[in-house]
């Protein structure tokens, strides 16, 4: 019998999160292959008194939907073949280490790592926050390097409002980045197994971030031949089984602005009529099983 797993957040009360194992599990059935899902919390692997990894389930494969990282890396080593594996996710999950590794690779906006402050009572310098205006211009980018659902991105318009940020951040990794393209509007990009499945043009008339979770609209696209090729390539680089990239766009030029290993696919498939979770299971099946 083929059999997978499908691991979720365990904190997560997200109705999407849910759907999005629900989904997968649906298309997986039609393909013959059952699969359990279960919430983070049972401790699936640990290091044991021995000394050794161990490992409490067994299946085929493991559809991670996650990024608690440390259970992860211990079901790879543990032999569990993972969508998506640890690298991969862990690439992702730090958007400045995604910049870093696609560099040479793909257009991005110009981009620059927050210095990193250990006490609460230090201040950010004057040539900091200078030098980082002077690099990148106003108004421009700052976001966590750690956070989605466009939650840790901020736009400073000013040198006030950009001191204040740095404040705010400085002791949580982040980055700093040109604000690229048109307010609120960017293109999501599905990959899978190496091929553009699903795109979408988000635009949002309410924020500078056009995640469909703060207001952005989205609608079926194509994307141009270098778009796609990029996006192709940044998820080759990174080492992804599926991945949702956001492409930000000016006129004919563009950038790609974060590879999400665990986008949710609800919204894209709602837009486009794409069967996602089909494509990812399809994909997932042959590379396991070989059919
Ligand atoms: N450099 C940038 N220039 C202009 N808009 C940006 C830039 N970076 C992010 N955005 C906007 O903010 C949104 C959220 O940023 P993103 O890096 O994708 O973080 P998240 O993981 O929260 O989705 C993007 O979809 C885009 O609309
Ligand atoms: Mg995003």
């Amino acid at each position: 019998m083929k059999k997978g797993i499908i691991i979720i957040n365990a904190y997560s009360k997200l109705e999407h999160a849910l759907n999005q194992s629900i989904r997968l599990k649906e298309e997986f059935l039609r393909l013959g292959v059952e699969i359990d899902i279960r919430r983070n919390d049972f401790f699936a692997a640990y290091v044991d008194d021995d000394g050794r990894l161990k490992s409490r389930i067994d299946y085929d494969f493991c559809v991670y939907l996650d990024k608690d990282k440390y259970i992860l890396l211990m079901l790879e080593k543990c032999g569990m073949t993972l969508f998506n594996s640890y690298a991969a996710i862990e690439a992702c999950d730090d958007k400045m280490l995604t910049h870093i590794l696609l560099s040479g690779h793909v257009p991005m906006p110009k981009t620059m790592p927050g210095l990193l402050c250990y006490d609460d009572r230090e201040r950010v310098s004057d040539s900091t926050v200078d030098a980082v205006i002077s690099e990148l211009g106003l108004p421009l980018i700052v976001k966590t390097c750690f956070g989605s659902l466009g939650k840790g991105v901020y736009k400073a318009e000013t040198r006030e409002q950009l001191a204040k940020i740095c404040d705010l951040l400085k002791c949580t990794p982040h980055l700093f980045q040109r604000c690229y393209g048109e307010p609120g509007k960017d293109i999501r990009v599905i990959v899978i197994g190496g091929k553009v499945v699903a795109a979408m043009e988000r635009c949002s008339r309410v924020d500078f971030r056009s995640n469909l979770e703060l207001g952005g609209v989205g609608k079926a696209t194509e994307p141009s031949d270098e778009i796609a090729r990029a996006c192709v390539k940044a998820a080759s680089v990174l080492g992804l089984d599926y991945c949702g990239i956001d492409v930000l766009f000016s006129g004919n030029e563009f950038a790609v602005c974060e590879v999400n290993s665990n986008a949710f696919f609800g919204g894209i498939e709602q837009v486009t009529g794409i069967n996602v979770a089909l494509q990812y299971a399809l994909h997932i099946r042959k590379k396991v099983y070989g059919e």
